[in-house]
């Protein structure tokens, strides 16, 4: 997906710039925009689809039943919320808990995307089909993709099925659990994701 450059040289900034925004429909109905929240350095980036009733009322991502699960997972494997970034392709709630329309998640892009560059984790993992869409940019059959570490822009993409979807199907928590396991074997590992193109390369290169 191809989008706009934010001029934010933090996490503080970027959130400065979406205060007030209307770049989609979702604005009319919002109680709260949810940023994001955890570790500007964290080494591995969560990104779930959009947030819920409970994450618009409080502002915060992930702290309805999916986020306890997640809270769980993450014990788990010797980790905290703290130590972690969490955010959601779109910030703002979609109407009925609806998937977030192709329209809204490219408005919300370049948020996400300055998001990725200025916490700069090793791995983002997906939580569920859209977001593994969205970062890898195409449609996902999330039953074949689910725990693989794929390549994403200077980091590991990592699909899990998500954790809303795991309440209501044994079969996906257990895959889920399993695919936790697998996060902190990809975190222990040294290997880094290549990187394509940066943010500074086409400048530096109009001067030769
Ligand atoms: N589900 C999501 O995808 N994101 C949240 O923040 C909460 C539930």
């Amino acid at each position: 997906m191809l989008s706009e450059r934010l001029e934010a040289d933090s996490l503080e900034e970027l959130e400065q710039l979406l205060e007030g925004c209307q770049r989609c429909p979702l604005w009319s109905d919002r109680s709260n925009l949810v940023f994001g929240s955890g570790s500007r350095d964290a080494q591995l980036m969560f990104i779930g689809e959009a947030p819920g009733r409970a994450e618009d009322a409080k502002g915060l991502p992930f702290v309805g039943p999916a986020g306890r699960l997640l809270d769980d997972l993450l014990a788990g494997i010797g980790l905290t919320r703290s130590e972690v970034y969490i955010t959601n392709v779109v910030k703002c709630r979609p109407p009925g808990n609806r998937d977030p329309l192709p329209e809204e998640m490219e408005a919300c892009h370049p948020f996400l995307a300055r998001q990725i560059e200025l916490i700069e984790p090793k791995i983002v993992c997906a939580l569920g089909r859209v977001a593994a869409g969205s970062l890898l940019g195409k449609t996902v059959q999330m039953s074949r993709i689910h725990g693989t570490r794929l390549n994403g822009d200077g980091y590991f993409v990592v699909p899990v099925f998500h954790p809303a979807a795991a309440l209501r199907t044994p079969s996906s928590m257990s895959a889920l659990e399993e695919d936790f396991r697998n996060l902190k074997k990809y975190l222990q590992q040294e290997e880094v994701a290549p990187k394509t193109v940066s943010r500074e390369e086409p400048e530096q290169l109009e001067l030769f």
